[in-house]
Parts: C-alpha cells; structure tokens; sequence
C-alpha cells in the first residue's frame, strides 16, 4: 500500500518509511481537536486508511478510541504481574464493529449503494444499522431466528433497519445474503469486506500508543467468523514495517467449545483444511461453524506464534463472572479470551512477567439474560453443573450475586446485609 504525503525518514532514497515520531505526535495530537475526524478513534489513523476520495465524508459515530483497563484481580488469579482489558465494547454500539463499521460503510456511501446487507450474530447487524442510519442509507440485516442477543436485535429495529429473522443459523444467513448480493444492488458489509479489516485494525494502534508504543507481549481475542485476529495481527504488521514499533505481539485465538471449527483446524490438521462444524454455544455471537476467515487467522497464528484454544461453556460462564466483577463486564462471547487465559497459563504457555491484553469485544448490556440467568443459577443445566470440579463449585458459589426479592422493610433489608457481611 502506498501512503500519500509523509514526511519521510531521510532525504530522497525513496523509502516509503515514515518519520515515526512525527506521525505518533499527529496521532495524539488529534485527540485534543474537535474537528468531526480527529475525534473518531479510527480516523485519528486516516494515514494508514486511504481509501476514501474524500476522507471528510466519512460515516463516524466517534468509535475507537476505547479504554485500555487494568484487571488485578483476574491477573493475581492467573499468576500474572500484567493483565489488560482493551474494551472495545465500549463503542458507540457496544462492539468492536463499529471501528470496521465506520471504514466500510463510508466506501459503501461513497461509491453511492442505496443499501448495505450483513449477515450476523448480531453486533456487526446492530453497527451496521447504526451507521447506515447515519449515512441516510438503507440497511438489510440477516440474523438466525432465536438465537441472537436481544441487546443486538433492539439495535437493529432501534436503528431503522429492515431486520429478517431466518429460521437457520449464522451459517445460513451468509448463504441466503451470498445469493442476494448476487441478485440485488445491496453492499456486503459482512468481515469479507477488505475495508471492514482496515478499521478493525486501529485497535492495534490504539493499544500501542496506550502503552508509550510497546507492543504488549500476548494479545488473545475470541474467534467467531475469525476475522477480527487478523485485522489486529495486520495492524501489529503494518506498525512494525512502518518502524512504529519493534516487534510483533503473539496473537491468539479461543473459540468456545461447542463452535470450534478453528481450535480443529489447527490442532488436527494444522491450519492447512478447516471442516465446518454444527455450531452451539450460549455466547452466541461466536456461534459460527463455517468461518469466512479462517485462513488469514490461520496466517496471524502462524506468523506471531499465537495459540489456539477452546473454552467449556462453564468456563466462559465463571470467565465472564469474574471480569464483571472488576467492574469492567463484558459479553459472553469476549470472556472466552479470559477463560483461554487462565488454560494457557495453566499451560505454562504464558509466563508471570508478559503483558497480556485481553480484547473484550462486547459490552455486558448486549445479553443482560445471559448474565441474570448466571446469577439466578439457572444458565447451565444440571449435567453441565455435575462436571464442574471443586474450584470450578466454589468460584460460582463465591460469584453469584442474585437479585433478592424482599418485603419492603428496612428489617428485611438489614437482615441480608448482616447475612452477607458475616459470610
Ligand atoms: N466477539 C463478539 C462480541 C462478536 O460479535 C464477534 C463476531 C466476535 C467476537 C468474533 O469476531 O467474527 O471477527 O472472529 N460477531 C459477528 C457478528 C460474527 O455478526 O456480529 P470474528
């Protein structure tokens, strides 16, 4: 890719290299500007986005630019000295489409689509709604009938789009859109959209710069359709070539069990053929059996060292308990990535003194029922339950906070919170 207008490093040997300190001073320089684009975490980046003829015609809700938190409690837990959360659930939709989002649907505008079509899980629906609202665009959202958070769904109605439950699965649905795009003017905003990996790469970015340009040592992300893995690992590459940074992070990718298509890839055929699978988990949005991407994944794994694991649903369960209770949350869907954690480290795959970022890619409001049915003791089944071990007992016995139906006394109250303080 050539980059137009940079200051270069060296006069005149035709080195495409940036001045690096340059361009990190413009990058957060932008942040104290008010102009509509600097404030936007992904077009705070447009150097390394130029695709659109004209950039100020960007489609942006101000994505990005998403907390970098620290998790003592869950990093004591596992052993570690630095753990992070980047938190790209706390986008304007509450996902980390929306920094792809933002990319591919101002190309959509600019190339003058009357409508955009994604077929979801639900979030990449819920930014793509959002965004085309923006844009004054129509928007056609695919999702398997019953099992996408209501979160999401209130999204895409909240946000105008013309929204078709399918009585299939995810799977399904990028069947019927791939037949659509064929037989209508409608512009595909699913993760094989090239524009969409652009925007999804700003987080790598965003992370180093938060990090006074280190790059952390090990990054785990879950992996639905498996885009989002390599549209970080592109990041990390494209910094490093541009002497941003020196190294790449290890990226890594935890599937949930019931939705591991990748997990058997890897480990039994080593990346090189990949067999779908008839997915099911109850973190729905990673409940893919046919991933679209798997390939560039597979690239990313390859290319920094990465692992790929997979996590029960009870493990996800008591994962996402316990980042909740750092007062950070998440979806289901992201605590994979602190549940792969602690089987890493339990691995000795993962050593006391890196630095590790978890990304959370979703926030806790998108499936409130997931969280409440966890708390009330009703999320796993009886059979589930019977294969915890005594740690596994013990961890949801201590996180399970459920809400208390009481008289309305002051009596009644007091009683539980002596109940609790004795405990
Ligand atoms: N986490 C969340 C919260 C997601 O919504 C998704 C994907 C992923 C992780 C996985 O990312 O697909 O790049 O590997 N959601 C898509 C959607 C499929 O339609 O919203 P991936």
């Amino acid at each position: 890719m050539i980059y137009p207008s940079w200051a270069l490093d060296g006069e005149g040997d035709g080195s495409q290299r940036p001045n690096a300190p340059a361009l990190r001073a413009l990058w957060a320089e932008r942040r104290l500007s008010n102009a509509l684009l600097d404030q936007s975490g992904v077009w705070r980046f447009r150097e390394l986005l130029p695709f659109l003829d004209t950039p100020e015609h960007a489609v942006t809700l101000r994505e990005g630019n998403t907390p970098l938190y620290a998790l003592p409690q869950c990093a004591q837990r596992v052993g570690l000295e630095k753990l992070y959360a980047k938190h790209q659930g706390m986008n304007p939709t509450g996902s980390f489409k929306d920094t792809g989002m933002t990319a591919a649907l101002s190309v959509a505008r600019e190339k003058n689509f009357p409508w955009v079509a994604c077929a979801s899980t639900g979030n990449t629906s819920a930014a793509m709604a959002a965004y085309a609202a923006r844009a004054g665009m129509r928007a056609l959202v695919l999702i398997p009938d019953g099992k996408v958070a209501w979160g999401k769904l209130a999204q895409s109605v909240d946000y105008g789009a013309l929204t078709c439950q399918l009585k299939t699965d995810f799977d399904g649905c990028v069947r019927v859109l791939a037949e659509i795009v064929e037989r209508a003017p409608v512009y595909l905003l699913n993760s094989v959209n090239p524009y969409r990996l652009e925007g999804q790469k700003t987080p790598a970015l965003e992370m180093a710069e938060q990090m006074g340009w280190q790059v952390p040592d090990h990054i785990l992300v879950p992996g639905g359709n498996l885009a989002n893995g390599a549209a970080l690992g592109k990041g990390f590459r494209e910094m490093h070539a541009l002497g941003l940074t020196d190294r790449l992070p290890r990226i890594s990718v935890i599937q949930a069990q019931g939705a591991n298509p990748l997990y058997t890839s890897w480990h039994e055929y080593k990346g090189e053929r990949l067999e779908a699978v008839q997915a099911n988990t109850r973190a729905t949005a990673i409940r893919i059996g046919n991933p679209a991407s798997w390939k560039k994944t597979v690239h990313t794994l390859r290319e920094t060292g990465g692992f790929c694991e997979q996590v029960s649903e009870q493990e996800i369960a008591i994962a996402k308990a316990e980042i909740g209770a750092e007062g950070i949350g998440c979806e289901p869907a992201s605590a994979v990535t602190y549940a792969g954690l602690k089987k890493l480290c339990a691995q000795g795959k993962v050593h006391r003194e890196e630095s590790v970022v978890l990304v959370l890619t979703g926030h806790t409001l998108k499936d409130p029922e997931y969280t409440i049915d966890f708390h009330r003791g009703t999320l796993l089944t009886e059979a589930e339950t019977a294969k915890l071990n005594a740690s596994e007992k013990e961890s949801l016995r201590k996180l399970a906070k459920p809400p208390m139906l009481l008289e309305p006394t002051s009596d009644a109250v007091l009683r539980q919170l002596e109940a609790v303080g004795s405990k």
